[in-house]
């Protein structure tokens, strides 16, 4: 049941070409595959086992002659024929039930339209098949279906014919020049409408660009569009990589398990990650659409021509490609502000990952489910990696090595050690000690000290790195080396503030530690250390609150300059809780006050980097620096934080506001989404002094709002707040949006990240709403996902929201093990609570654990819970 990387073996046969045809129907969708096999000669064997699971088997045979039932072995998940040719034609016809596939993986429904999942396991629902990514094929793709219900029938490259079948059904062929693994397979059908668009590359092929969606959402794919159109032309620019089709097509569906999949030729998209009107989507969604978009579409180079050998390589795929959207989302926005925000969701979700039950490498060891691997770790810490060789290497040293990697490995399934030797041969270089960042687990620490020699004007840094113990016995925890790491430093002038800047550099510690020295300074500099977070570690620097004030004030690196906010405010905010947690008064914030208004008045950085200053760290964020985390203690310290500062402040901000809001009507330009995210984030601060006017300043912008982002903007502080207008504006906006799925669950989520007294029975209440479903991952997460990540609230010391998440794991996970597995992981931090939370949260893994039917995916995160 185990699966182990160091288990890989190159498989017994090769299939060369695979034929399918589909003929649909919701409860039974006949599946006959054609494929061409080819004995592997470095695999003596002539034993075929194709894998499946939940097929209805209905004939096989072997070059046209049917097998009978004695020349094969057969289960419903594995299909073994027996001393086979070295080359064969394979024929098998299976049964599936599209619509009672609740899984969302293989062949399902959504919305009454055929849809497909396949990566990573997925197309073992669909037929008996080498489901693996090393075996790569042509496909040819015959699909018939009803007329009525499907008049749209797709799949991947390029359609070569099309008949009327005359008994009201109708017939697509579809072929795929390209060889692929059956991953990237995709399937769509039903009744949907196409927006329209075109790209000519460098080279001068004309592409038709189609997004597909339900005809009611046909007015809602012109930013999906422009962002597609955008990330081709960066990748051409930046990588000389250019799409290899006549048509790319993506498809939104409304059921989806993750973000969406990049299917060869035709990307199958969460309608999340595609539909956007300026009063149906926020500005974070219209970015979130276009990194998505940008992402799928970058895969079509680091993932689909170059893919991986095995799903232990996953990273070489996902790693790549988010670095990749990174660095585009970096280039149409502002580099700074980008990078604060992918490593603020580093330290939210990867770092408390890699710190639990799930730690696990980069490139894991072993998996029950592979689906479960998905994770921050594999993708975001992942794309740190990739970043730290393009720090090291600059980026045309990195361009140099990606160019390499297509040159050997293009039409391959391939590994990480594959990617790091061509970036190292292109560069005569040599990273086999990067090797550790893909077999080690657990967040590394860095520690920092400076010491200053006056008679010699030399500046040392002193820095050591080591990894924090981890409990339980997990794969790549033990025994873990010193990592490199690329550390960016500059040095400031201590009473100027400016910036030494021939003391700029990337500092390489490969060992334990090292000592740095700058010499020929005059005066005692202040050092800024790990700029850019130039390598995913966790800093610890003891520093004075005014050195961080000086650095928040003067720092040119303006992601050490948020970074120095944000450490002074969270040590503030950590003798804060203490305080709290003793019944003590808490100290005034002052020093964060201070620097607080200059930071808002500084002409030298935009709305957006404003408001990324001004923004407290998360509370889960703090609780990672408690020894014991103290959510009720974190969530009155970061409250009264907050009230205090909008307290010393008020005019200010209540002034900035108005003139924040006085921008006239609504425009995307990066400007004005600059100014509202700053809007948003200081009228939370006036909502949070709990007056009648400031209540009203909310309602107001809440009722006058000509766009989603200030609507849902004022929503979210109204229903976190007492102010009286609450009920009457989430009514107002729930009569308003209810038949829209994508700004229903904005209503869900807004709530579920309520944390006002009796936000828990809300979302108790809210769970039994006739608005709310099981059966829709995305309202399953704005619901019970937001609410599981809503830290003083799921963590309510009585217990019950864990009780309430137990409930919905248990029901969610017989239908849908991918979904309900990702909302289970809330309990993985259990061990970081006190002793009554433990229990509290330990008694609901268990009941969990004790379910007769469990699936794997949640038996695979319970167990190592339950192990930890
Ligand atoms: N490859 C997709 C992406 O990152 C994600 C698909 C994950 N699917 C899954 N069932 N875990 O773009
Ligand atoms: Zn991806």
């Amino acid at each position: 049941q185990v699966v182990y990387r160091s288990d890989y073996r190159p498989p017994t046969f090769w299939i060369d070409h695979v034929e399918l045809e589909f003929d649909l129907d919701p409860h039974n969708a006949i599946v006959t595959t054609k494929i061409t096999v080819r004995r592997n000669t470095d695999q003596p064997s002539r034993t075929l086992e194709l894998v499946g699971e939940q097929l209805k088997l209905l004939s096989v045979s072997v070059d046209g002659v049917a097998l009978n039932d004695d020349e094969y072995t057969a289960s419903s998940d594995l299909l073994v024929l027996n001393d086979l040719p070295a080359r064969c034609e394979v024929q098998t016809k299976v049964a599936i039930s599209p619509v009672t596939n609740k899984a969302l993986s293989g062949l399902y429904q959504t919305s009454g339209n055929f849809c497909t999942q396949c990566e990573a396991v997925g197309f073992r629902r669909i037929t008996y098949f080498l489901d693996r990514p090393d075996v790569m094929a042509r496909y040819q793709v015959t699909i018939r279906g009803d007329k009525s219900t499907c008049p749209v029938m797709l799949s991947n490259g390029n359609r070569i014919a099309s008949q009327d079948l005359g008994d009201g059904r109708h017939e697509v062929v579809w072929e795929d020049p390209h060889v692929k693994p059956c991953y990237l397979f995709a399937l769509v059908a039903g009744n949907l409408k196409c927006h329209r668009g075109s790209f000519t590359t460098a080279s001068g092929r004309d592409v038709a660009l189609e997004i597909w969606v339900e005809p009611q959402n046909i007015d809602k794919c012109q930013h999906a569009l422009v962002s597609l159109q955008k990330s081709m032309k960066w990748d051409e620019d930046v990588f000389g990589l250019e799409y290899d089709l006549d048509v790319y097509m993506i498809v939104a569906v409304n059921d989806f398990n993750m973000g969406a999949m990049e299917n060869k030729g035709l990307n199958v998209f969460n309608s999340k990650y595609v539909l956007a009107s300026p009063e149906t989507a926020t500005d974070d969604d219209y970015l979130l659409i276009e990194a998505v978009i940008a992402h799928e579409y970058f895969h079509n180079w680091t993932g689909n021509r170059v893919t991986c050998r095995d799903w232990f390589q996953l990273t070489l795929k996902e790693g790549l490609t988010v670095f990749r959207d990174e660095q585009f989302t970096a280039d149409q926005t502002s580099a700074a502000v980008k990078r604060i925000d992918d490593v603020a969701g580093l330290r939210a979700g990867q770092f408390a990952e890699d710190s639990g039950p799930m730690a696990h490498p980069i490139r894991p060891e072993s998996y029950i489910s592979m689906d479960n691997f998905y994770t921050s770790t594999v993708y975001r810490k992942g794309a740190q990696i990739i970043r730290m060789y393009h720090t090291l290497l600059g980026q045309d040293g990195f361009r140099r090595g990606m160019d390499l990697y297509f040159r050997r490995h293009d039409g391959c399934a391939v590994t990480c050690d594959d990617f790091r030797q061509a970036m190292a041969d292109a560069n005569d270089t040599n990273f086999d000690l990067f090797d550790r960042w893909y077999s080690q687990a657990g967040t590394p620490e860095l520690f920092v000290t400076s010491a200053w020699d006056e008679s010699a004007g030399r500046l040392t840094l002193s820095m050591r790195q080591s990894y924090p113990d981890l409990a339980g016995d997990l794969p790549g925890t033990k025994d873990r080396k010193p990592v490199p790491l690329p550390i960016r430093v500059g040095l400031l002038d201590a009473e100027s503030g400016a910036e030494l800047s021939q003391y700029n550099d990337v500092l390489l510690l490969e060992t334990e530690s090292a000592d740095f020295q700058f010499e020929g300074l005059d005066r005692q500099p202040i050092a800024s250390v790990l700029r850019d977070f130039s390598a995913p570690v966790r800093l610890r620097m003891q520093r004075s609150d005014d050195e961080l004030a000086f650095l928040m004030a003067h720092d040119t690196d303006a992601f050490n300059r948020w970074d120095a906010g944000q450490t002074l405010a969270t040590g503030m905010l950590l003798k804060m809780a203490q305080q709290a947690a003793d019944g003590q008064p808490l100290d005034e914030p002052k020093l964060f006050s201070d620097a607080f208004a200059k930071i808002l008045t500084d002409d030298s950085v935009d709305e957006a980097f404003k408001a990324l200053a001004i923004t407290l760290p998360r509370e889960s964020v703090l609780g990672q620096e408690m020894d014991v985390i103290d959510p009720d203690a974190i969530h009155t310290a970061r409250e009264f934080f907050r009230r205090s500062v909008a307290g010393s402040h008020r005019d200010q901000l209540t002034a900035l506001h108005q003139s924040l809001a006085a921008d006239g009507p609504y425009s995307n330009d990066q400007q004005s989404i600059n100014r509202r995210r700053l809007k948003n984030v200081v009228l939370a601060y006036l909502v949070s002094l709990d007056t009648p006017e400031t209540d009203q300043i909310a309602a107001d912008q809440f009722s006058g709002a000509d766009n989603m982002t200030d609507q849902q903007a004022a929503l979210a502080i109204l229903a976190n707040s007492n102010a009286e207008q609450r009920i009457a504006a989430l009514d107002e906006f729930h009569r308003r949006y209810h038949g829209d799925p994508l700004v229903l669950d904005k209503w869900f989520a807004v709530q579920a990240s309520s944390s006002r007294a009796g936000a828990l029975s809300e979302v108790r209440r809210l769970s039994g709403h006739s608005g709310f479903t099981i059966d829709n991952p995305n309202r399953v997460r704005s619901l019970l996902g937001v609410f599981s990540v809503n830290q003083s609230v799921f963590h309510q010391a009585d217990g019950k929201g864990y009780e309430l998440l137990g409930d919905y794991v248990l029901l969610i996970q017989s239908g849908n093990p991918q979904l309900a597995s990702r909302l289970v992981s809330a309990f993985n931090s259990y061990r970081r609570f006190d002793t009554g939370r433990q229990e509290l949260m330990l008694r609901q893994l268990k009941r969990i654990a004790s379910e007769p039917n469990l699936c794997k995916d949640v038996h695979e995160i319970v167990q190592r819970a339950l192990k930890f």
